[in-house]
C-alpha cells in the first residue's frame, strides 16, 4: 500500500507551514509580473513560473544554467486541470492521478497544442503533477484564481543544473541565491527525493524516472507492474546524467564489508574522508566526518541529499557513501 506523506498542518489563521499568505500573495504577484518563485513541494524545493508565459518560463533556464532542451513539469493545483494541458489521457492515467494526486508522481502526457515548448523542451508530451505540500497548493490555487485560463507554474528543482537538489529553503537561497526574487519556506521537504515520473504518452505505462512511489504501488493501481526505461543514448529525463545530483568532492559508494579497509588505506595516504553510512557506526580513531543516516529507506532517501550537501560542505578530500539499503536503490 503506498504510504501517503503526511505534512505539518497549518501554523496559524492565514498561514500554511513556514509561509505566511501573505507571502502567497507576494509569490502570485511576481508569477503574474513573469517573474520566478521558489516553492516547496514534498518532493525537493522547485523553482516555478507561470507556464504559458515563455519569457517567464526562459528565465528558469537562465537561473539554473539548464540546456533549453530539458522539458519542466507542470504544477497544478488539482487533476481536474490536467485536461487543459494535457490531450488523450488514457484511462490509466486518470487513475494515477486518482491513487496519487497530490503526490510524489508526474505523469508524461501528449500536450495540448497551445502549451509553450520552452515548457517541453520542444517535444509534443508535457509533464504533469499535483505536488502534496500544502504550502505549493496553496499558492497553485491563489494563481489559478488569479489568472483565471489554465494555470500552471512550471518547475524544476530550485538547484543550479547538475547539483544537489534542494530540501529546505536554505539550500534553495545556497544554490541560486539573488537569481529568485522570492522563496516560500514551507519547512524540509517529507520525501526529500524527486517525484516518479511516468510517460503515459506511449499507450502502456513506462517509469522514466524512479522515485517515492514504487512499481509495487503502481502495479496495485495499474493491475500490472509498468516497464521502466533504462536510459540508453539521449536521456529522456535529466536524472539519468551521469553527472546529475553530484557533489562537487569526489564521491565513492562502498559497500560495508569493505568501508573499514577503504577509510583506513584513504587515512594512510593521508586523505579525509566524509563518510554517509546507515549501518556502520562511526569509528573511533578515524579524523573522518561521520553522518548516519536511518536504514529505513524513505527515511534514508528523506535525509540524503541535505547530508550529500552538509558533506561537501565538510572540507574532505572524498564523500565515501555506504552502499545503499536495498530498497533505497530502487528509490533512488
Ligand atoms: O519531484 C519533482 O519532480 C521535482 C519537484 C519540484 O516537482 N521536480 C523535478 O524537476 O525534479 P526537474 O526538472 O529537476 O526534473 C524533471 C524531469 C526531467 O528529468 C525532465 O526531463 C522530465 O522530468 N520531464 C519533464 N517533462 C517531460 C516530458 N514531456 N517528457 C519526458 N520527460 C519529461
Ligand atoms: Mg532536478
Amino acid at each position: 500500500e503506498f504510504r501517503r506523506v503526511l505534512f505539518r498542518s497549518g501554523a496559524g489563521d492565514d498561514s500554511v507551514d513556514g509561509a505566511s499568505g501573505n507571502d502567497t500573495a507576494k509569490a502570485v504577484e511576481l508569477l503574474c509580473a513573469g517573474e520566478l518563485v521558489a516553492l516547496p513541494t514534498e518532493t525537493v524545493y522547485g523553482l516555478g513560473a507561470d507556464a504559458a508565459n515563455p519569457l517567464a518560463v526562459a528565465k528558469i533556464f537562465a537561473a539554473k544554467g539548464r540546456p533549453a532542451d530539458h522539458p519542466l513539469i507542470v504544477h497544478l493545483a488539482e487533476a481536474t486541470a490536467a485536461d487543459q494541458w494535457a490531450q488523450l489521457v488514457p484511462p490509466f492515467a486518470r487513475d494515477l492521478m486518482r491513487a496519487f494526486w497530490p503526490g510524489p508522481l508526474t505523469l508524461i502526457l501528449k500536450k495540448q497544442a497551445w502549451v509553450p515548448s520552452t515548457v517541453t523542451g520542444g517535444q509534443d508530451t508535457v509533464g504533469l503533477r499535483v505536488p502534496g505540500h500544502p504550502v505549493a497548493l496553496e499558492l497553485l490555487r491563489r494563481f489559478a484564481t488569479a489568472v483565471g485560463g489554465p494555470a500552471g507554474i512550471a518547475a524544476p528543482s530550485a538547484n543550479r543544473f547538475g547539483r544537489i537538489s534542494p530540501t529546505t529553503a536554505a539550500h534553495v537561497a545556497e544554490e541560486l541565491g539573488e537569481r529568485v526574487p522570492l522563496i516560500l519556506d514551507g519547512g524540509a521537504c517529507a520525501v526529500g527525493i524527486e517525484s516518479t515520473i511516468i510517460d503515459c504518452s506511449r499507450g502502456l505505462p513506462v517509469v522514466l524516472r524512479p522515485g517515492h512511489v514504487l512499481p509495487q504501488h503502481l502495479e496495485a493501481v495499474l493491475g500490472m507492474r509498468p516497464e521502466i526505461e533504462t536510459a540508453q543514448g539521449a536521456p529522456r529525463v535529466s536524472g539519468s546524467l551521469d553527472a546529475h545530483y553530484a557533489p562537487m568532492t569526489p564521491m565513492r559508494l562502498v559497500s560495508a564489508d569493505r568501508l573499514l579497509d577503504f577509510l583506513n588505506a584513504q587515512r594512510h595516504r593521508g586523505g579525509q574522508c566524509a563518510v554517509i553510512s546507515h549501518s556502520q557506526l562511526p569509528q573511533a580513531g578515524m579524523p573522518h566526518v561521520w553522518r548516519m543516516l536511518p536504514a529505513d529507506p524513505e527515511a534514508y532517501a528523506q535525509q540524503l541529499y541535505a547530508a550529500l550537501r552538509e558533506m561537501d560542505h565538510a572540507g574532505a578530500d572524498i564523500i565515501v557513501v555506504e552502499t545503499l539499503p536495498a530498497a533505497t536503490s530502487e528509490l533512488c
